[in-house]
């Protein structure tokens, strides 16, 4: 059995063909799916979604790259969201410095970013964080506002020094589709030296399909590949991947 930690199945690629998408998840092994919401519209759906079908669960939150969405009402939205049954996190948060170039906007993903933090807090939810090209200020935030929270650096894609770092504040890294491509430059080295108890196996479908379905839309049954990939590079056995990645992400989100 294998869970899919990091997905948007609410995404408009989805609408036409969700439950079939579900069928081959099932058939894959991939028994349970973590949807995030990017902004309160999307969280919203996200949680519907959970409500409709008894393998998804749902993370709400609002992704850097949509801080337009955020407001002083957005936080105490997202959590009476974030009371249902079945939302097990907040995300995807975080900082996102490969879009926004403009040093004020990126210190207002930080501030929202950190609000975030806290509402997570406030809700007793681990947090699934979103960090391209802002390792060092996303592991600084941890370091200085994440006390008593647990989450995922979700589709890694530091260096091992930023990871061991990760890992020492008993946070996971989530790993994706880029492990199993041509160019994924350090990642490989990341997850060979990785605890295993501090890895998590995701999709972020539709987007970044593992090998062989690079390019194409991403869905859950395919993060059996990155299993498989982690299993290469770990001398494991498909089986072991799938029981201690399956076991940490029962671990973190409570969901059983
Ligand atoms: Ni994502």
């Amino acid at each position: 059995m294998f869970i899919d930690t990091h997905c948007h199945l609410e995404d408009e690629n989805f609408s036409e063909d969700r439950a079939e998408v579900l069928e081959r998840a099932k058939s894959a092994g991939v028994e349970k799916i973590i949807n995030f919401g990017s902004t309160f519209q999307s969280s919203v759906a996200v949680s519907e979604l959970a409500k409709n079908f008894s393998e998804l669960y749902a993370g709400v939150g609002i992704h850097p790259e949509e801080i337009d969405d955020f407001d002083e009402k957005t936080c105490a939205r997202l959590a009476a969201l974030a009371a249902e049954k079945k939302i097990v996190a907040v995300g995807e948060i975080g900082l996102d410095y490969h879009w926004e170039k403009d040093s004020e906007r990126r210190l207002i993903q930080q501030k929202i970013f950190i609000e975030q933090l806290d509402l997570a807090r406030q809700m007793k939810l681990p947090v699934c964080v979103h960090d391209r090209e802002a390792h060092g200020d996303t592991l600084k935030i941890l370091q200085a506002e994440g006390k008593n929270l647990r989450g995922v650096l979700h589709c890694y894609s530091g260096s091992l020094e930023t990871a061991r770092e990760v890992w020492k504040l008993g946070w996971f890294i989530g790993v994706d589709g880029p492990l199993t491509f041509k160019n994924s430059a350090k990642l490989p080295e990341v997850v060979k030296a990785a605890p295993r108890d501090m890895i998590l196996i995701e999709t972020d479908a539709p987007y970044l399909a593992p090998v062989p379905y690079r390019g194409k839309r991403n869905e859950p049954a395919y993060v059996v590949e990155v299993a498989k990939k982690l299993a290469e590079l770990r001398g494991e056995t498909l089986e072991e991947v799938a029981a201690y990645t399956t076991a940490n992400a029962k671990n973190l989100y409570e969901i059983f």
